[in-house]
């Protein structure tokens, strides 16, 4: 599927490379926009990439021209993701720290976007700790590295440093989703439970509730878009299953509950499903028939609590565990006394009411509720919901676990 690049070749002996890689994406259909910084001028010329490319090279970030023809900010706004082919120590240690003093740091510090990275250097620099140091932190933020390869060098010495031939980063592209928003999740494993539960009474009845699985959806689709490992344990619902995602269809509560159970460790658990708390201690093996009485009795027991049970102490207690509340008294109150009680970090809080009623909808205002406040989100589609728990999900355990895989 042809992607939307933003090249930023950076100075080295290699940078000629990018003009070899932008020759080879241009031939598989991807639209490349380039970035040269100023080392790279030395080694590359404009015109060889506006040649290649079809479009002039952005080089200046306070260029009038270029600021009004098209932004810092749009140029990683219009890419579906960012290159840094070759990068050299200094632009690392420049993401790393966050620098942005001129137009490659600027958008590397401005974006959102998945951003690939391809190291040349000399090995020394390459195996220095200093550098070591900006790839372990840039690899923790979800900056993906592709090599450096080990080889002879252009300084005549051997060892690692070498950038990948481009056809190798092409083929990474590839395999890269146009629709990844991010990899700020990747390395986390994540679970998510949605939908409805049915509870039988009879072969053809069953309890049930409103829950369409939308937003437990969007969410578990929001940490794949994200790069994280996804299982969603999921009651019947019509939705398809998103993109990236396990899903493990379930019916009941209890097979809920034990799938979870299956799963194995994850940094975050997000429990979105609208769980019956009670099912029929026997459901009928018969379609149960009407006699004379006027009141039929069910006798029911309790469920087991899943986010409960997934948020009790002990070593395979995911590092944050975020419950649901719907609510249609007391919301803030309720849904922080439910946090406490089932031990979750977070409750994503919503009332349900005549101005919100979130069931089936694409829709909904939400509350977050965690240990020391409570943050009202403004009306946002489903999708928006979810996309803002990812960011502040991920945020969370990372400087929970100083996760970095
Ligand atoms: N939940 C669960 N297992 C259950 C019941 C609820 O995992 N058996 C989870 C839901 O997925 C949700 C949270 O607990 O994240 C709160 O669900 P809710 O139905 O509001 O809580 P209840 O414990 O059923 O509280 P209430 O008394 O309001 O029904």
């Amino acid at each position: 599927m042809a992607k939307r690049i933003l090249l930023i070749i950076t100075g080295g002996i290699a940078a000629y490379k990018g003009l070899a890689l932008i020759r080879l994406l241009k031939k598989e259909g991807h639209n490349v926009n380039v970035v040269l910084t100023e080392g790279a001028l030395k080694f590359v010329t404009p015109l060889s990439v506006q040649a290649l490319a079809g479009t002039e090279p952005h080089t200046a970030l306070f260029s009038p021209t270029e600021e009004s023809r098209i932004g810092h900010i749009a140029l990683s706004r219009d890419a579906d993701m960012i290159v840094v082919y070759p990068a050299t120590a200094n632009i690392l240690a420049k993401m790393h720290h966050g620098f942005a003093d001129d137009l490659a740091s600027t958008i590397l510090l401005a974006t959102d976007k998945p951003i690939l990275v391809a190291p040349a250097m000399n090995h020394r620099m390459w195996n220095h700790p200093a550098t070591q140091q900006n790839v372990d932190a840039l690899t923790a933020r979800g900056v993906r590295f592709v090599g450096p390869e080990e080889g002879d060098m252009a300084c005549g010495e051997y060892g690692p440093g070498r950038a990948v031939e481009p056809e190798e980063l092409v083929q990474t592209i590839r395999e890269t989703r146009a629709d990844k928003i991010s990899d700020i999740a990747s390395g986390l494993r994540v679970l998510v439970t949605a939908g409805p539960t049915h509870e039988a009474i009879d072969p053809v009845r069953y309890i049930a509730n409103r829950s369409s699985g939308k937003q437990g959806y969007a969410i578990a689709a929001a940490f794949a878009q994200c790069g994280a490992h996804v299982t969603l344990v999921s009651g019947p619902t019509s939705l398809p299953a998103p993109e990236d995602v396990a899903r493990i269809h379930v019916t009941t509560a209890e097979e809920m509950f034990y799938a979870c159970q299956h799963v194995g460790p994850v940094e975050i658990a997000v429990c979105v499903a609208a769980v019956a708390d009670w099912r029929l201690e026997t459901p009928s093996a018969h379609k149960l028939k009407k006699g004379e009485e006027e009141r039929l009795q069910l006798a029911l027991v309790r469920n087991p609590d899943i986010l409960a049970s997934i948020s009790q102490p002990g070593p395979t207690r995911p590092p944050l565990v975020i419950g649901f509340a719907a609510e249609t008294d007391d919301v803030q109150e309720n849904a922080a006394q439910k946090r406490t009680r089932k031990n979750c970090d977070w409750i994503v809080a919503n009332g349900v009411d005549a101005q919100n009623a979130p069931f089936g909808q694409d829709d909904n205002t939400v509350m977050i509720i965690d240990e020391t406040s409570t943050e009202t989100w403004p009306h946002l589609p489903k999708e928006e919901v979810a996309a803002r728990l990812v960011q502040r999900a991920v945020q969370a355990v990372r400087a929970r676990t100083s996760h970095s895989v």
